[in-house]
Order: structure tokens, then C-alpha cells, then sequence
């Protein structure tokens, strides 16, 4: 008889469960009742009318689909506008909207990334960029986390193109990348600095306009920033932000935004909506990283692990895997959804729950989110 040729994944689908690393899918109701720490809607703008009526608006005018890649038929005048406004409102000269945050990273790096280059990527990058890298035809070294000497050390003495990549932001911790630190060393080396802002748009800078605004390097001609739609604009969808030459680079050779059907105009038109609120309510991003500390204030002054947060992420640190697993189901139970952030998802290998913040929340249900998670904590946490 013929071996079954996936015969092995149940071998694998054990050592998951012995690990206690089995992830599930668990489908939300549109009326879920549970008080949401686990999304990334930083600015509650998802549901937000505003952005809902933008979005079938715009898949009434537009379509459903985009139709085609953006070179075919798949670049509508909603997309010109979302960029003109994305790219005047983070400080940059131009903007590519690609169809996610995911796509945005695998094209700016494999982009600035040719066979002669090298790329410098920080070792807790999220998997996007790493996925950009090992896609890259380029030599990557990876430096440890948050290190501008080994950066400035990988980029030394190499004669061809240089990139140098780093999350803002990062997504497991929340901590802040040292932005003017890399940039000085990039530009001592003549490399490039490219910064994923996932997590900074919406949440850092005047008004939320994202850490390289924050930092005061946005718009610099050395400088590349990719974000995602789908976090503080409630939508879906990512963008590359950088000079007009590197972005007319990207439309000529970036696979992911060459070979993939354009962003869906409903999502074009609620990330644009989503813009405009944030341009309107600037004190949303203040509110989110008020919040933000509460949360890390509430939980540390209790005894537990978390780091200072930088933007909205909060992590707290749960003594295993299996722990952390049972934290966030007795919290669900509890009605607070909040994430649990396991290997491999997290660089060290410790299980966190992740928490984020919102700027919809109230002052009540951060007292409540606080309590619960408090009086579920694990042993050892
Ligand atoms: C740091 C970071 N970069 C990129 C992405 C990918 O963005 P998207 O979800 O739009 O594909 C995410 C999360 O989803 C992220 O956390």
C-alpha cells in the first residue's frame, strides 16, 4: 500500500499539543459581547459609522473587487487619493498602497534588496520583514534586538546597496525601536533605513501620524516606512511611504505589488475615511497610549511582569505556555477577550498575554480589564 503522504503531520500535530502550542480558529459573532483587549483597533475606528458608510460607498462606486493588479485595472482614483492624503499626512513625498501590511513588507524589502546588497534585519522583526528578507536575493545578518552598534557593525565595509530594517514598534513588547540612533548609523554607512510602523501609525507623532514622525525622521530622503491599514484605520491593507524615486521602483519591480490584484475598494475607502477622523480627532492617539500606561501602570503596581509600553501594546509575561493558555481562557470566560502570544510567535521563547489598547475604551472597563486579569493570574506570573 502506498504511504500516506501526509502521514507526518500527525507526528507534528502531537508534538504541538505535548508543547502546548495547538492554535484554533475561533470564529467571533458580530454581536460578541466580550470587552475587547486583543484587537488591533487602536482608535475603535473599525466600527466606527463614518468608516463603515465609507467603505460601501466606495464598493458601491467602485466594485466589490479591484478588479486586477494595480498595473492592469486595478488602480481606481480611490487608491491616487488614499495615497495623496497617506503620504501628506506621515510626512513622506509618496505613497504605494499594496493590498496588506504583509504584501508592504515583502515589497519594500525584496525591492531595496537586490543580489548585490546587504540587509541588517533586528532579530525580533516581525515575520513579514523576515518573510521580505528570506524572500530578498540579498545577504541578510541579522543583529540583536534593538542594537545600533551591531547594526552599525553588519553594515561595515560593504561596497554594494545597504538596507537596514526594523519593526517601529514591536508587536510582542511594545517596545520602540532607537530610530535617531539607527538612522545616524545608516547614514555614516550610506545604507537605508526601512521601519515598519504597524503599530506607530495612528498611535505616535503629532496627532498620530506615526514614529517616524515622532522621531523627526519622516521624509528623508534615506528613509523608507511601510504601515498597515488594518490596526489604528479599522480596514485592511498596507502602503509603502518614501521618496517618489523609490516608489516608482517599487511599481516597476516589487512582486507583491505587481502580481497581486489591487487593494478592495471598500478597504481603500474606509482606511481613507479612517484618515480623515484621525485628521479631525487628533486626541484619539493621546487618549491610546494614555490608556496604554494605565493598563501597564494597573498591572505592575499588582506584582506582575509587564514592560513599559511605547505605543498600545502591553505584554505580561506568564510563567509557561500552558499557563498563559488557560490566563487567557479563564479571561474569556471572565468576558475579556486578550491575546496569548505563544512560541513561535514570541522572539525569547516566553509566553505573554498581549493586551492592547484602545481609544474607545472607558475609564470603567479599564478598571474592569484590570481586575480580571489580576485576580486570574497564573502562579508564577
Ligand atoms: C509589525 C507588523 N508588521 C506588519 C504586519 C502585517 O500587516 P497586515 O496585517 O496588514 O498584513 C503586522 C500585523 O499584522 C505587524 O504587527
Amino acid at each position: 500500500m502506498a504511504e500516506d503522504p501526509f502521514g507526518w503531520l500527525d507526528a507534528a500535530r502531537e508534538q504541538r499539543a505535548d508543547a502546548g502550542l495547538v492554535r484554533r480558529l475561533r470564529p467571533r459573532a458580530a454581536d460578541d459581547p466580550l470587552l475587547d483587549l486583543a484587537g488591533n483597533d487602536y482608535l475603535g475606528l473599525a466600527r466606527d459609522p463614518r468608516v463603515t458608510t465609507a467603505a460601501g460607498d466606495a464598493a458601491r462606486r467602485w466594485g466589490a473587487g479591484a478588479t486586477g493588479s494595480r498595473l492592469v485595472t486595478g488602480s481606481t482614483g480611490l487608491h491616487a487619493e488614499l495615497e495623496a492624503e497617506l503620504a501628506a499626512f506621515c510626512g513622506f513625498e509618496s505613497a504605494l498602497v499594496l493590498s496588506s501590511g504583509y504584501a508592504a513588507n515583502l515589497a519594500a524589502v525584496t525591492a531595496l534588496a537586490p543580489r548585490q546588497a546587504r540587509v541588517v534585519s533586528d532579530a525580533d522583526n516581525h515575520a513579514s520583514l523576515i518573510d521580505g528578507c528570506r524572500l530578498a536575493r540579498a545577504e541578510t545578518v541579522v543583529v540583536p534586538h534593538a542594537d545600533p552598534g551591531a547594526t552599525a557593525k553588519a553594515l561595515a565595509g560593504h561596497p554594494g546597496p545597504a538596507l537596514a530594517v526594523t519593526d517601529a514598534v514591536f508587536s510582542v513588547d511594545g517596545d520602540a525601536a532607537p530610530l535617531g540612533e539607527l538612522h545616524g548609523v545608516c547614514r555614516r554607512a550610506g545604507a537605508a533605513l526601512l521601519v515598519d510602523d504597524a503599530h506607530g501609525l495612528g498611535v505616535l507623532g503629532r496627532g498620530g501620524r506615526g514614529t517616524l514622525d515622532a522621531a523627526g525622521l519622516a521624509g528623508r530622503e534615506d528613509v523608507v516606512a511601510t504601515v498597515t491599514l488594518s490596526k489604528s484605520f479599522g480596514s485592511q491593507g498596507g502602503a509603502v511611504l518614501a521618496p517618489a524615486r523609490v516608489v516608482e521602483h517599487l511599481v516597476n519591480t516589487a512582486r507583491t505589488f505587481i502580481f497581486d490584484t489591487g487593494l478592495a475598494p471598500a478597504a481603500a475607502g474606509a482606511a481613507l475615511a479612517a484618515l480623515r477622523v484621525l485628521r479631525a480627532e487628533p486626541e484619539r492617539a493621546e487618549r491610546v497610549r494614555g490608556i496604554a500606561l494605565a493598563l501597564h501602570r494597573g498591572l505592575t503596581s499588582a506584582g506582575l511582569s509587564a514592560a513599559r509600553p511605547d505605543a498600545a501594546v502591553v505584554s505580561v509575561r506568564a510563567p509557561s505556555p500552558q499557563a498563559a493558555l488557560r490566563w487567557a481562557a479563564d479571561c474569556r470566560a471572565a468576558g475579556l477577550a486578550v491575546g496569548c502570544f505563544r512560541p513561535p510567535s514570541v522572539p525569547d521563547g516566553v509566553s505573554r498575554l498581549r493586551l492592547t489598547a484602545r481609544a474607545d475604551l472607558t475609564d470603567a472597563q479599564v478598571t474592569r480589564a484590570l481586575r480580571t486579569i489580576v485576580s486570574l493570574a497564573p502562579q508564577g506570573a
